[in-house]
């Protein structure tokens, strides 16, 4: 039997420059899909899959973040002097238990390995960790990251999530290198950071929901040591392909949006506002009116 994942990385330190100039002042994570901040949406699916520990890897500029899963008395007060139970839930909801979050600071942004290696000391010696990129969205039945959680139960080793993307994509996604198709699950003998179609060797993209096994933060203490630029998580799992340990690639089910790019944040906020019993009729109305006034117009 594996150990539970109880602890998980959130990489929130990058500068977040395709939202410029929103992102001068307000962190990428904390734009909303409908009414909640993109943290939100992580931190509730996190909670789904059992995490009890939520680590932020932040940076200058983020204190909203930080600030946001305080309590907030005097907002609690006012809705319940005004009978205002449903929205006091919603918010209460939102309040994170004292000492279930710790924060630690990436000084510079180094890419997304180093951000992830920041939190090592926060973690047991011996201890499997989930990382979760708040950009990627995922709408699910089940949550994408409790999915990953029951197949790493199975199968131990490194568990990364997978979808397949349309060849001409392959660029902007690490790609998985397939040793043995197993359905839901594969086996991987390689993973390529962002290779032009004709150089991937599929269309199995990685996207960001890892459950990691320590062997990889100490692969990327290694690399800390000897890097120059970014430091690649990419590089730190693939060394333990090389190593002889699993790495598998997982195909969760579910739609994911990529909410760190303007196209993708667009697609999110339509398909959370009609997902809404309290907005659906007016903004699918509003949708149609829009694209058929468009239609016409060209
Ligand atoms: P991105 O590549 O999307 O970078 O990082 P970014 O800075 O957030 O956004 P753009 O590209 O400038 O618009 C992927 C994830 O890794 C985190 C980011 O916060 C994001 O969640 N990250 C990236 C760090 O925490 N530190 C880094 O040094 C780099």
């Amino acid at each position: 039997m594996t150990r539970k994942v109880t602890k998980a990385i959130f990489p929130v330190a990058g500068l977040g420059t395709r939202f410029l100039p929103a992102t001068k002042s307000i962190p990428k994570e904390i734009l909303t899909l409908v009414d909640r901040p993109l943290i939100q949406y992580a931190i509730d699916e996190a909670r789904e899959a059992g995490i009890k520990e939520f680590i932020f890897v932040t940076s200058r500029g983020k204190s909203a973040l930080e600030d946001y899963f305080d309590d907030a008395p005097e907002l609690e007060r006012t809705l319940k002097k005004k009978g205002k139970q449903d929205l006091l839930n919603e918010l209460q909801n939102t309040n994170m238990d004292s000492g279930a979050i710790a924060y630690v600071r990436q000084n510079r942004p180094q890419g997304l390995g180093h951000a992830v290696w920041c939190a090592r000391r926060m973690l047991g010696t011996n201890e499997s960790f989930a990382v979760i990129l708040t950009d990627d969205v995922i709408a699910a039945d089940k949550p994408c990251l409790q999915q990953m959680v029951e197949a790493h139960a199975e199968t131990g080793g490194n568990v990364v999530a997978a979808m397949e993307v349309p060849h001409s994509k392959t660029s902007s996604y690490g790609i998985l290198d397939i040793a043995e198709d197993m359905g839901s699950m594969v086996k991987v003998k390689g993973m390529v950071e962002k290779p032009d179609a004709d150089k991937a060797p599929s269309n199995l993209a990685v996207i960001g929901r890892y459950i990691l096994t320590p062997e990889v933060m100490k692969n990327l203490n290694k690399i800390k040591q000897g890097a120059g630029g970014e430091i690649q998580l990419t590089d730190a799992i693939a060394e333990e392909i090389v190593k002889g340990n699993p790495v598998y690639g997982f195909r969760f089910r579910g739609q994911r949006y990529d909410c760190g790019s303007k196209a993708g944040f667009l697609q999110a906020t339509v398909a959370f506002g009609l997902q809404r019993p309290d907005l659906r009729d007016e903004f699918s109305a509003y949708l149609q009116d829009a694209l058929s006034l468009q239609t016409a117009a060209e």
